[in-house]
């Protein structure tokens, strides 16, 4: 069991994570993944550009306003700003916490993945907790697809993710814990549902058999939703009936919050979703973002790598951000999106 005074620090931080109108942004994609973004810009994926990309997405004036927290790439929390500022130092001026992604990434386990990195995890968080983190990502992958997920692929990516979760308690990090249901495939919104059933009610029996403290993490999950190759998108009443039920059946009441994953949903879509999700207003937990690609496309795009697009990005940034901020609290309406003018093509999913 984690001790007490140790609960009450992590539950404090998990409830800054998740406050009203806040949300998380996910900057800590792998080079390989930063690689197909710029690929998309054509931009050329040196150690600099990936610094000036996330010098871009870390300085957005007000950003402090909607976002709560960053989830950094281990490069990142080593690099400085071109200010020679570190990029944990810059969160900390602007009051926003610094979290990092701790797993090491997926392997094959038959057609299925698993995550690794539990080995020498204890000391990895040691170094992160010297560098200011406050809070950790481990992502483990789901599929939904023939004959999957399978009853072991679930039962061992939640016992990862708990075992990685209680680590991260000990050492005074505040877990994200998720599993992300991929997108990718043909699956009706009702097999989601079924399998988002599956892997949160598992998830939650391995976190509570491992101790892990539940008021001082926050899931991060993907939101119910129909196969990108379905055919027909459920609407957002649709995407927040069904994700409710799924969490009203699976979460425990003293769970800190959600923060959502966009999972390659456009970037208007993610909002609404996550809007017409917050239409209840009677949840025990604090729904909100922790987008990627929906809160960063728009901006990349109109970057483009050029410092002369820095403050034209940046507003593009903030705007996503603020609309995210309002579709947590529930009062987004399409009508305050401004027309961008971007290439919409980017949905590159994190690895
Ligand atoms: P997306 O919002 O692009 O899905 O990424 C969020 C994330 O952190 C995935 O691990």
């Amino acid at each position: 069991m984690i001790d007490t005074s140790k609960v009450a620090e992590l539950s404090k931080v998990a409830k800054q994570m998740v406050a009203p109108g806040k949300g998380i942004l996910a900057a800590d994609e792998s080079m390989k993944t930063v690689g197909k973004r710029f690929a998309s810009i054509e931009l050329e994926n040196t150690e600099d550009n990936r610094r000036a990309f996330r010098e871009m997405l870390l300085t957005v004036p007000g950003e402090s306003d909607y976002i709560s927290g960053v989830i950094l790439h281990d490069e990142t929390i080593r690099q400085t700003t071109k200010s020679g500022k570190t990029f944990v130092e810059i969160l900390q001026t602007a009051g926003i916490l610094p979290g990092i992604k701790v797993d090491l990434g997926l392997i094959d386990a038959g057609s299925e993945k698993l995550t690794s990195g539990l080995e020498g995890l204890g000391a990895r968080l040691q170094e992160y907790v010297e560098f200011g983190a406050k809070f950790c990502k481990w992502r483990s992958v789901i599929t939904i697809g023939e004959s999957m997920p399978s009853e072991e692929n679930i039962r061992q990516n939640a016992k990862d993710l708990a075992a990685y979760a209680f680590v991260c308690q000990e050492h005074g990090l505040v877990p994200m814990v998720e599993p992300e249901i991929l997108l990718d495939g043909t699956h009706t919104i009702e097999q989601a549902e079924a399998a988002s059933t599956q892997i949160l009610t598992a998830l939650f029996e391995e976190l509570r058999a491992a101790g892990v403290a539940l008021e001082g993490m926050i899931l991060k999950t993907s939101m119910v939703l129909p196969g990108k190759d379905f055919g027909v998108k459920a609407s957002p009443e649709q995407v927040a009936e069904t994700t409710l039920r799924v969490f009203k059946k699976c979460l425990p009441s003293e769970l800190a919050g959600e923060a959502f994953l966009s999972g390659g949903q456009g970037d208007v879509e993610a909002t609404q979703n996550l809007n017409a999700i917050n239409q209840d207003k009677n949840l025990p937990w604090p729904l909100t973002f922790s987008y990627a690609r929906a809160l960063q496309d728009a901006a990349t795009k109109t970057w483009k790598g050029m410092p002369e697009n820095l403050q034209a990005a940046q507003k593009v940034f903030l705007h996503r951000a603020k609309m995210n901020s309002l579709a947590s609290l529930g009062t987004y309406s399409s009508d305050m999106e401004q027309p961008v003018a971007y290439d919409q093509d980017v949905t590159v999913s994190q690895d």
